[in-house]
Order: C-alpha cells, then sequence, then structure tokens
C-alpha cells in the first residue's frame, strides 16, 4: 500500500518526537493503544499556566507508518491552541490531510484520542472532576 507524500514527509522528518516530565504540573500526559492493531501512541501537551495555551507537545509512538505521521502532525496542530480546542481536533480531520486510505482510519482514530486523554490528564490535574472521570476510562 502507498503511503501518501505527507505520510511520508512526517514519517522521515517526525515532529517534536519526545517527552516532558509527566510529574510536571503544566504537563498533560495521554497515553492510548490501538486494539485493532497493539500500536501505542503517548503525546504529552505543555500548558502556559499564564495564558491557558498549549505552547508545546510532544509524542512518542510504536506503530505504523500512518500512527507516527498522525500523531507528528497533531503536536503540530496543538501547538497555540487552548484546550478545548485542541478538543476538536478530530480523526478526520488528520485522516483528510494525511490523506489517510480506509484501513489506515483507526490509526488517526488514535491520534484523537492521545490529544483528549492528554487534556484530560491536564485538567485532572488541575481538579477537573468531570475530565478526571474520563481519563480513568482513557486509563
Ligand atoms: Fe494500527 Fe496504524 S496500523 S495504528
Amino acid at each position: 500500500m502507498a503511503y501518501s507524500d505527507k505520510v511520508i514527509d512526517h514519517y522521515e522528518n517526525p515532529r517534536n518526537v519526545g517527552g516532558f516530565d509527566k510529574g510536571d504540573a503544566d504537563v498533560g500526559t495521554g497515553m492510548v493503544g490501538a486494539p485493532a492493531c497493539g500500536d501505542v501512541m503517548k503525546l504529552q501537551i505543555k500548558v502556559n499556566p499564564a495564558t491557558g495555551l498549549i505552547e508545546d507537545a510532544r509524542f512518542k509512538t510504536y506503530g505504523c507508518g500512518s500512527a507516527i505521521a498522525s500523531s507528528s502532525l497533531v503536536t503540530e496542530w496543538v501547538k497555540g491552541k487552548t484546550l478545548d480546542q485542541a478538543l476538536e481536533i478530530k480523526n478526520t480531520n488528520i485522516a483528510e490531510e494525511l490523506a489517510l486510505p480506509p484501513v489506515k482510519i483507526h490509526c488517526s482514530i488514535l491520534a484523537e484520542d492521545a490529544i483528549k486523554a492528554a487534556v484530560s490528564d491536564y485538567k485532572a490535574k488541575h481538579g477537573d472532576v468531570a475530565a478526571q472521570a474520563g481519563s480513568t476510562q482513557a486509563a
């Protein structure tokens, strides 16, 4: 199966690979897995407490090229966004941007789930009880 140029670009030059200290109060961590293939994605956001904006993001993905490209792409997309704006990122946006074929849609769902889990984790750390329930589900 052929990957699109954008997938190959992100796969060969992944943006924002790495991680932040999980214990940092400004950091939200999302860790999700795809039951279909066993791939795992860790995505972290760093929020500026003064502005409430996501100022940085990192990922580590053990998975296929599309999963790596999806996570690389969303780390770019979330920067400069509020938490609520980050939650608006849909897997369909990712799949469209990367021109993912139908069998690779679940890879983009993984990236959407990872962002949601990272935002929930951040909110839970800051006393959002509803988010806490959400992050327990995600974990
Ligand atoms: Fe499972 Fe891509 S094949 S995340």
